[in-house]
């Protein structure tokens, strides 16, 4: 064996928005809707046209062996109105999640990935102290209906890059340009999640509750400059530690604001970690490594970063770590396959007892504003006819699922030949070619 993974279980994760298709009025439906917003003018009502083809990714997801399947819920379909629940979207889902376990696939379920319904988001979302209450209500439904099919939540998905994108830099809905405001939002992320997983827990005493962090390291361009050391520590507090803390032990540290009503305590079951690359960091700027491997969007591909921040999780938040989401937009297929390798390797490496990988994504999906473009799947997508067509790269995965590691002969079939990085500095294709097209699967 070339690499042995152990009890390590690897799944695949996608989010509500990303796929399902259709015309929930969401944020990110309105935000799509208005011109210039999204890179290639594409909007979340395409998608993979997932809501239409559950059975048919269910499938796909069998076919490939995979038992751990992480799905997003759309809150603005199940309450299209403040208070009022929908019971079809509803019956959607609890079928949803019943076919799944009919399948063997354990579901474990994101009930917030940037997507709030249009009527909340008209109210302000996260800015307000109410939200709270009104996502608790939402959780508590959910939870009640789907509880016979799934124990397993996340609450939140990376309230920091939700926090940033949409009011610090102001690209993502609402487009705000606040930081007092973004820390506002992060505060209240962090009451939501600490509510959330106690009334979760009151209807299902044994659930498995966390967060999905999204989680980098911050490097020193000059690590024996003390500007630039200052600036990427200040930097991994702000964008990720501080709102770690308040989720996971309820312990808000300025800038975030905490309340009279919270308690220190532990809040999770679980730790998530998303991970998919590192900032560099020279003085108050950061960007990317120079002179790095990169992926299509121009990100460096740094395994080991993964590597170090299982350590440092490990230690601050003890108990099961799951990597909840790692992956790359690769649209010719040509180097994810040693990029699936090399981060697992980095997970044994850590010598930590990670309990998941979950893969993003499953299938390619709708990237926020970079719209259509990136091509993250281990199934790719057309999406003018919508079949899929699993790449080499999500072969190999199945293959490492059933051998629980990766066999000489993987590796010497998928890994060897693969590429490590995309072409560097690059800039993305607009229209990536589908890439190594075998027949249609389904
Ligand atoms: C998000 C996903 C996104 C992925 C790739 C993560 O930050 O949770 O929704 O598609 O990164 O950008």
């Amino acid at each position: 064996m070339k690499l042995d993974l152990g009890s390590l279980e690897l799944g695949v994760a996608t989010a509500a928005t990303q796929v399902e298709g259709g015309n929930a009025d969401t944020n990110w439906h309105r935000w799509a809707a208005t011109p210039g917003k999204v890179k290639d003018g594409s909007t979340p009502a395409r998608a993979t046209d997932h809501w239409n083809r559950v059975d048919q990714d269910i499938a796909l997801l069998k076919e490939l062996g995979i038992r751990h399947y992480r799905m997003g819920l759309e809150w603005a379909r199940i309450e299209p109105q403040e208070g009022v629940f929908d019971p079809e979207a509803i019956a959607h889902y609890v079928d949803e999640v019943k076919a799944l376990r009919a399948a063997g696939i354990v579901p474990l379920v994101t009930l917030h990935h940037f997507n709030n319904p249009g009527w909340l988001e008209e109210h302000g979302a996260w800015t307000h102290g109410e939200t709270v209450g009104v996502f608790v209500r939402y959780v508590h439904r959910v939870v009640n209906e789907l509880k016979d099919y799934v124990d397993e939540w996340i609450t939140i998905n990376e309230p920091n890059v939700y926090a940033t994108n949409a009011y610090v830099f102001g690209e993502w809905p609402p487009g705000r340009k606040s930081v007092p405001e973004a820390m506002k939002v992060m505060s209240l992320l962090a009451h939501g999640h600490i509510q959330a997983y106690q009334e979760i827990h009151k209807i299902q005493p044994h659930a498995k509750v966390g967060v999905s962090q999204h989680l980098r390291p911050f490097d020193a361009a000059l690590p024996y400059n003390p500007v630039d050391r200052a600036g990427a520590a200040t930097m991994a507090y702000l964008f990720q530690w501080a709102s770690f803390d308040a989720m996971a032990y309820g312990r808000f540290r300025a800038p975030l604001k905490g309340s009279a009503t919270v308690r220190e305590g532990k809040y999770y079951d679980f730790t998530g970690v998303n991970y998919y690359t590192r900032s560099w960091v020279s003085g108050v700027a950061q960007g990317t490594r120079p002179n790095s491997p990169m992926n299509d969007m121009g990100w460096e591909i740094y395994p080991k970063g993964l590597t170090r921040l299982l350590k440092t999780v490990s230690r601050k938040y003890p108990g099961p770590i799951y990597v909840t989401e790692n992956g790359t937009p690769d649209a010719t297929d040509s180097f994810r396959a040693r990029f699936i390798f090399d981060h697992l390797q980095a997970i044994m490496d850590s010598g930590v007892d990670v309990g998941r990988y979950y893969h993003w994504s499953f299938t390619d999906n709708w990237e926020w504003i970079e719209g259509e473009g990136p091509r993250f799947g281990l199934v790719a997508v057309d999406y003018d006819t919508q079949e899929r067509f699993i790449c080499e790269s999500g072969r190999m995965y199945a293959d490492i699922i059933a051998n629980s590691g990766v066999t000489e002969k993987a590796y010497s079939r998928w890994v060897e030949p693969s590429a490590s990085s995309s072409i560097v500095g690059k800039p993305q294709d607009p229209e990536p070619p589908i890439r190594r097209p075998g027949p249609p699967l389904l």
